[in-house]
């Protein structure tokens, strides 16, 4: 599988993009800066470029920009996507005294949805980049989406960087809950010194 994955320059994306040419895809970091996505990628094997010379002529886009930056960023990126099949990981978090929040409303990956003629699935959010830049991460991973094909390439692209299995949690409005499990886990985290993940048990 080729894969593109923008804002691969940060945690995320780096190591994600790490473990999918592990596991033997073929893989191209963007950046807003192509020397950075360079020298970045030569870290861990992989190719670098403009984010919008890397979403071209690849089968599937992961949209791993700073979470602030992701709608901004697939506005911009619309016509290089055009229809290639797109994995939203980003979820938005608002921080105060008492603890972490998930976003309002919609998620950012149907917000996506909206901005893209390609279609979007959303997965890979309880994945923290630390457990990822050390190997598969530990748990199983959810995806959503509303296209069974971007789907399918979603959930076989998350299957390669985790322990446990990737799971179709059903349509793009669950990433609502996938994106606030975010917040969940950032409390866990907090709260128990840990660095929590996703398993699901009865299935
Ligand atoms: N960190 C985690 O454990 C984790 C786990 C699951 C999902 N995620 C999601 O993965 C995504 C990346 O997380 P991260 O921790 O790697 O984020 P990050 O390091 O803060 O940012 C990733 C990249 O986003 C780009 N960026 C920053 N500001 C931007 C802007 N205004 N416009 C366009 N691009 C911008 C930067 O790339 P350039 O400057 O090179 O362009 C940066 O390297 C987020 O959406 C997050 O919700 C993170």
């Amino acid at each position: 599988m080729k894969v593109a994955v923008v804002g691969g320059t940060g945690d995320f994306g780096l190591a994600l993009a790490h473990q999918l040419a592990a596991a033997g895809d073929e893989v191209v970091i963007g950046s807003r800066d192509a020397e950075r996505a360079k020298q970045k990628g030569a870290e861990v094997g992989v190719l670098g470029a403009a984010n919008e010379d890397a979403v071209r002529g690849v089968d599937v886009v992961v949209l791993a920009v700073k979470a602030e930056a992701a709608l901004e960023t697939a506005r911009g990126l619309r016509d290089a996507i055009g229809t290639t099949p797109t994995l939203s990981v980003a979820s938005e978090l608002r921080f105060s005294k008492t603890g972490v929040r998930p976003r309002d409303g919609r998620s950012l990956a149907e917000e996506t949805a909206q901005l893209l003629d390609a279609p979007v699935s959303a997965g890979l959010h309880s994945l923290a980049a630390s457990s990822l830049a050390a190997g598969a991460a530990e748990g199983d991973a959810l995806v959503c989406g509303d296209d069974e094909d971007a789907k399918r390439l979603a959930l076989e692209l998350a299957g390669k960087v985790v322990t446990g299995r990737a799971l179709d949690a059903g349509p793009i409005e669950s990433a609502r809950a996938l994106e606030g499990m975010t917040a969940v886990i950032v409390n866990l985290n907090r709260r128990y010194k840990g660095h929590a993940g996703i398993s699901i048990t009865g299935l």
